[in-house]
C-alpha cells in the first residue's frame, strides 16, 4: 500500500528523451484512484529539450491547472533549472527518499525533479511516494520559504 498523499490529486508530468523511460513508468505508479496525471510529454525518446517541458509543467503549477509536477530529465538538474526560473515554483532535485521528505516538510516544493540516468525506477517510485505523502511543516519555514 501506497503512503497517505498530501500533495494531491492532480499531477504534472514531464520529461526530455533520456527521462521519457522513467516517466512512462512513474505514469503507472501514480495510475492511483487519489490521483489525476496530466501528461506534457515528451511522447517518445527522440531527442529534445528539456526546457519545453520543464516550462510546460511549471506553468501547469503556476496556473493551477495541476497542484504539483513532476520533470525527467538525464540528471534532473536541467529540469529543475528551467522550472526554478518561475515564480512560485520550488523545484527540488531529490536523489533519495530523505531528501524528498525533506524538500517537502522544509521547503515546500511543488516540483520533484529526477535524474533518469541516475536513478532506479524503484527508487524513483520511492521518493515520489515520500515526495507526495509528505506535509509541509510550516513555521520558521514558511517565514524562510516566504523570503525565496
Ligand atoms: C540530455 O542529454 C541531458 O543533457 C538532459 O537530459 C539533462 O540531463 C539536462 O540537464
Amino acid at each position: 500500500p501506497r503512503s497517505k498523499k498530501t500533495l494531491s490529486p492532480t499531477l504534472a508530468v514531464g520529461a526530455d528523451h533520456a527521462g521519457f523511460a522513467l516517466k512512462e513508468y512513474m505514469k503507472e505508479y501514480l495510475d492511483q484512484p487519489d490521483l489525476e496525471v496530466i501528461d506534457l510529454g515528451c511522447d517518445s525518446v527522440d531527442s529534445c529539450d528539456y526546457p519545453e517541458f520543464a516550462h510546460a509543467v511549471a506553468q501547469a503549477v503556476e496556473k493551477g491547472t495541476a497542484d504539483a509536477g513532476i520533470l525527467v530529465c538525464g540528471t534532473g538538474i536541467g529540469m529543475s533549472m528551467a522550472a526554478n526560473r518561475h515564480k512560485n515554483i520550488r523545484a527540488a532535485l531529490c536523489c533519495d527518499v530523505e531528501q524528498a521528505k525533506m524538500s517537502r516538510a522544509h521547503n515546500d516544493a511543488n516540483v520533484l525533479c529526477l535524474g533518469g540516468r541516475f536513478i532506479s525506477q524503484e527508487r524513483a517510485v520511492a521518493i515520489a511516494d515520500a515526495f507526495l505523502s509528505t506535509p509541509f511543516e510550516g513555521g520558521r519555514h514558511k517565514r524562510r520559504v516566504d523570503k525565496i
